[in-house]
This record gives structure tokens, C-alpha cells and sequence, in this order.
């Protein structure tokens, strides 16, 4: 039996894999430049964690959630984001008695049971950013500002922000009651999900797919006409401090996010190019998270993107990531083979990227390997060549050869070479 991977989890490897470092090592300076540190979390949670931030009635709780009962017969859950995690670090690691003011940034896989297309998997991975202690729409609007210069520094093109807001609990439960009163004459048509969430989730009816769903949110308000006068500065204020830092964007005002811990500013940043899952990534203010899973009153702010989408979107540059190997040892002989063992050995301590043979192979299908990994350079290195004292190195895409005295192969190649 020949035993695959899990539906909707990639393996991934050359060329991409040179495209993901790349992306993690942007990703990971830019947010230190904006003084975001760190932060690892464990894959695996208590499951409670997750249906009481993200939210109990949302298609990632109801649906979507790998859990399990552990040896122990307690519920675990593979992380589906990061917020909650990080927020859960922070009050058990006590880091607010530390800094009342925090940014942590992270990086690893996160775990949805989605149906999986292009640009949606069931393991993927997220680079997030969360921020504490922090109320003014200053940083609202910085945050929006540093994940576009993001994308610019990547050069992703044809980007939209979308912003909107949520409101908090003074406003939006008002407009919950309005939207569940307009709703009601049509429930029968909608479909069974927000059927069943009108009580609880009236606003998943602007993110429902289903047609008629559509059709009947389309007539509905928006929450940003029903915004109380301090929301409402808010978020003015996000939107000047966002024409101040030259970050254009629509106001979109029927956003509204998968998780339910959202207040105030909520945003996403998508790409007309990857079809129907067009946000690169999302995210939003949460000032109530951090009390509701028993830390003190902290406001906050955070955004995730996934890796996945943002590879797809620059895959045609993954070559470009490759690192170059710089010279490949043919060697048509053993007396050729011992000295490219031990000259490769010597280069690759000074950090020269160099390849040699180790199977006995024909000269020419060496010469057809280093092909094939693109080498820069290959040294033909046999017996005859040892000695006569020199031997050939050929660039190989000028195809000019130049002799090297086999005494002082070491150093003529570092010379070359580093
Ligand atoms: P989210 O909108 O659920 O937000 O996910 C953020 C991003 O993760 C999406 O825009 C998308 O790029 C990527 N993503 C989500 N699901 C998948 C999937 N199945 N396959 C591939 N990529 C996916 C959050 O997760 C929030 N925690 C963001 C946040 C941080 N809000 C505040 N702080």
C-alpha cells in the first residue's frame, strides 16, 4: 500500500521551499523593523481555548476544527489561527506585567478541515502580528500601512485593502437587533447555516455564498451607519492616519471576519489573482479578547496571511530564491574522486556550495547532472589531469575554460569562487 498525504496537507520542496524561505526571511525583517519580536506557540491546545475566542457558532468552531481527546481524555485542538494562542501565551507567561505595551509576531502551520482548492489547504501556514496595550487608531492604522509596504517589498501587485468596522458592544448589538428584525420576514429563504446563526450570528449572513443569502444581505444596512460617536471617531481617526501614511484603501462596508473576538477596525488585503480565495490575509482590532479569557482590560490588534497564498502569487520567482551551486566536480576516475572528495569537503567549510559524484557514474552523465543543478561552474578532475598538474574549469554559461594548477586548487578556487 503506498501511503499518501493527508488530503488538503502539502509537502513542500524545490523549487518552492527556496520561495518560502525567502518570504519568511522578509516577512520576519520587516516585522522586527516595526519592533514585532517573536513569538512560538504550541501546535496543539485545549480545545476550550478556541470556542470561546473564535467563537462557538462560526464555521471554523462548528466545522472546521481538528479535535481529538488525548490520552488523558481531555479535548484538544489543532490550532485554526493564532490569536487565541498568542493571547493565551502572554497571560500565562505574565507578559503585560513585563511591557504593558506588546507586538509579537509569528510563523507556523495552522489547521482548518476545509475543502481544500487552490490557496485552500487543511494544514497551512500563517505569519501574524499581534499588538497590546494599545487603544489609539495610531496604531490601527500603522499596522494597515506596514503590511502593504510588506507586500510592496515583495512585489505584489494589485492589492486592495478593505476596511470597515465591527463597532464594539455598546453599538453593535443595536445593529444586530436591526439586522435580525430585517432578516426575519426572509428566513425561510435562507439557507440552513444562517437560518440557524440569525439568533446568534445575524452578520454571517454578508459572508454567506449562498445566492438568495446574498441577495437578501445586499438590501441590508451597514454597520458602519449604526456606529456609536466613539467607534465612530475611531474610526475617522484610522482612516486620516491611513491618507497620512500614503496607504490607500476602500472602505468596505459590509466586511465582515470569519472569528467572532473582533471590535472596532476590521480589515482585509486581497488579490484579484487567486479566484475565489482572494484575501491574502485578515485581521482586526480585539479589545475584549484578552479579559474574556481572564487577563485585565487590554486592547489589541493583530492580522494574519497565509504563506500559501502569497507563494502562489509570486511562484513564477521561486527560481530565483534557488542558491547557486557554484562549481560541480566531475570526476572520471578514482584517483579524480579522492581529490574532489576531499577539495569539496575543504570549499564546503568555507561556505562554497559545491557538488560532487558519488556513484561511479559516466562522465557524461555528470556532466549532465551538474546541468540539471544548474551548475555555475564544472572542474573535470581525473587522473590524466592530476598528472599533468592542471585541470579545467568551465564556466558554464560562457563556456569559457580556464587551466588550474592542480597544487593550488584550494585557493585558486576560493579565489574564483566565494
Ligand atoms: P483568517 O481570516 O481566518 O484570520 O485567516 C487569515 C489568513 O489566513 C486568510 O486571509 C488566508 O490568507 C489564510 N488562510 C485561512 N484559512 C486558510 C486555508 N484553509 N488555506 C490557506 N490559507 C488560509 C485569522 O486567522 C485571524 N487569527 C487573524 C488575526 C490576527 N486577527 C487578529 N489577529
Amino acid at each position: 500500500m503506498n501511503i499518501k498525504s493527508i488530503k488538503g496537507m502539502n509537502d513542500i520542496f524545490e523549487p518552492q521551499i527556496h520561495l518560502w524561505r525567502f518570504v519568511e526571511d522578509t516577512v520576519r525583517k520587516h516585522f522586527e523593523t516595526f519592533g514585532y519580536t517573536e513569538i512560538k506557540t504550541p501546535i496543539v491546545e485545549y480545545t476550550v481555548l478556541f470556542t470561546r475566542s473564535v467563537g462557538d457558532s462560526t464555521d471554523i468552531v462548528q466545522k472546521e476544527m481538528y479535535t481529538f481527546n488525548d490520552r488523558n481524555d481531555e479535548s484538544l485542538t489543532l490550532r485554526p489561527e493564532g490569536t487565541a494562542p498568542v493571547v493565551r501565551a502572554m497571560l500565562e507567561q505574565n507578559l503585560l506585567n513585563t511591557d504593558p505595551t506588546q507586538k509579537l509576531f509569528y510563523w507556523g502551520p495552522m489547521f482548518r478541515y476545509e475543502r481544500p482548492q487552490k490557496g485552500r489547504y487543511r494544514q497551512f501556514f500563517q505569519y501574524g502580528i499581534e499588538t497590546f496595550g494599545i487603544s489609539s487608531p495610531r496604531i490601527d492604522a500603522e499596522l494597515i500601512s506596514m503590511l502593504v509596504s510588506l507586500y510592496e517589498k515583495l512585489d505584489l501587485k494589485e492589492l486592495t485593502v478593505r476596511l470597515g468596522s465591527v463597532g464594539c458592544q455598546t453599538c453593535r448589538p443595536v445593529y444586530k437587533k436591526k439586522i435580525t428584525s430585517l432578516l426575519q420576514p426572509s428566513i425561510k429563504i435562507l439557507c440552513e447555516d444562517c437560518q440557524k446563526r440569525l439568533d446568534k450570528n445575524p452578520l454571517r449572513v454578508f459572508d454567506c455564498k449562498n445566492p438568495t443569502c446574498k441577495e437578501v444581505a445586499a438590501v441590508l444596512p451597514s454597520m458602519l451607519d449604526f456606529l456609536c460617536e466613539p467607534c465612530h471617531q475611531h474610526f475617522d481617526q484610522v482612516r486620516d492616519d491611513l491618507v497620512r501614511l500614503k496607504s490607500t484603501f476602500v472602505v468596505d462596508k459590509t466586511l465582515v471576519r470569519g472569528l467572532d473576538y473582533y471590535t472596532r477596525t476590521v480589515f482585509e488585503i486581497t488579490t484579484t489573482q487567486l479566484g475565489a480565495q482572494s484575501a491574502i490575509g485578515g485581521g482586526g482590532r480585539y479589545d475584549k479578547l484578552v479579559e474574556e479569557l481572564g487577563g485585565p482590560v487590554t486592547p489589541a490588534i493583530g492580522y494574519a496571511g497565509g504563506v500559501e497564498r502569497l507563494v502562489l502569487l509570486l511562484g513564477e520567482t521561486a527560481h530565483q530564491h534557488k542558491p547557486n551551486l557554484k562549481v560541480f566536480f566531475a570526476v572520471p576516475d578514482k584517483k579524480g574522486q579522492d581529490l574532489a572528495f576531499t577539495l569539496a569537503h575543504a570549499l564546503r567549510l568555507k561556505n562554497i556550495f559545491c557538488e560532487i559524484d558519488y556513484n561511479d557514474r559516466s562522465l557524461k552523465s555528470q556532466m549532465k547532472r551538474a546541468h540539471r543543478l544548474q551548475a555555475e561552474n564544472v572542474l573535470i578532475l581525473g587522473g590524466s589531469e592530476i598528472d599533468q598538474g592542471s585541470a579545467v574549469l568551465r564556466n558554464m554559461s560562457t563556456k569559457v575554460q580556464e587551466n588550474i594548477e592542480i597544487g593550488n586548487l584550494e585557493e585558486e578556487l576560493l579565489r574564483r569562487l566565494s
